[in-house]
């Protein structure tokens, strides 16, 4: 069956994800900052998991925090592309707590009921389906088990979409979900009290080439089916740089990142001691 226009080539995804990895933390600058907020929210959580599972670890920016956060525990940091767990394995060689698994997170490589803490920065937006990620991340953890995530919201990369759309019909820019389906997917998923907040940070620049190059080296490229599959002329490109030179000010080019930020349970289990240790 021929999967829809909106849909996440996966082929090319992981493709472009492989070959960003080597270069990627050089322009991750939103991604690690992003990635370091949502693991400060684990000094309110008196959790102690076994096995925390890093879902779309990327280069290791949540992995290294939760090695050392947990030193007891296994960390098993996941990704769909093979280079990006290189980069982690580079960084974190002489750790004996961490393991690698090459995998899809809408179809994870994992026992049932393995996992106690799963976290996971501006991964699942990658997916098709946020309700079959969050499916099989609740199938993977034990019950009581906690999942921590960032994605984007529907203002991310809001600019360029607005420019492109200025130029043409075509798909130029992916498309996020907003907080509340995603609230909803985790729901049906089977989640308990999702807890979803997000804000905007906005990122400047000194033109609209370098906002493309950035997200081209952080392997972001429009990888939808329905993106315009000629390459983008001249012309239409200057037009769509002339409508971005319109948001210039103080001679930067902003760029909004709207992130979402989820956390939920696993089905209730009283015999996991969960509290939240909320700073006086
Ligand atoms: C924007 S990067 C974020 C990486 C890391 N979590 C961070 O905060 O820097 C997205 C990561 O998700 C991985 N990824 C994308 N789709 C995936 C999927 N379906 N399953 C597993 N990993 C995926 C990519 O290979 C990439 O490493």
């Amino acid at each position: 069956m021929q999967e829809p226009d909106f849909y996440v080539n996966k082929t090319l995804s992981r493709r472009a994800f492989e070959k960003a990895a080597k270069a990627y933390d050089e322009a991750a600058i939103l991604q690690r900052e992003v990635a370091s907020r949502l693991v400060e929210r684990l000094d309110y959580m008196l959790i102690e998991p076994a096995v925390v599972l890093d879902a779309g670890a990327g280069t290791g920016y949540c992995a290294e925090d939760l090695v050392q956060r947990y030193p007891d525990s296994q960390v098993i940091a996941l990704d769909i592309a093979n280079a990006m767990l290189e980069q982690t394995r580079f960084k974190l060689q002489n750790n004996k707590n961490i393991s690698y698994l090459a995998s899809d997170v809408e179809s994870i490589a994992l026992a049932d009921n393995s996992i106690d803490l799963i976290v996971s920065s501006l991964t699942v937006q990658w997916c098709n389906d946020y309700l079959k990620a969050f499916a099989e991340f609740k199938r993977v953890l034990k019950p009581g088990g906690c999942l921590l995530f960032t994605s984007f919201g529907p203002d991310a990369l809001k600019e360029l979409r607005h420019c492109w759309a200025k130029v043409d019909n075509d798909s130029h820019v992916n498309s996020f979900v907003d907080m509340h389906h995603v609230g909803d997917a985790l729901l049906n998923a089977g989640f308990e009290n999702p807890v979803m907040d997000s804000e905007v940070i906005t990122v400047t620049y000194k033109d609209v080439y370098q906002i493309m190059r950035d997200l081209k080296t952080i392997g972001a490229h429009n990888v939808l089916n329905g993106r315009r599959h000629s390459l983008t002329g001249k012309k239409r490109l200057q037009a769509m740089v002339a409508e971005y030179e319109t948001f210039r000010n103080d001679d930067v080019l902003p760029m909004s990142y709207e992130i979402v930020y989820g956390h939920a349970w696993a089905e209730a289990n009283k015999s996991v001691s969960v509290e939240f240790n909320k700073p006086a």
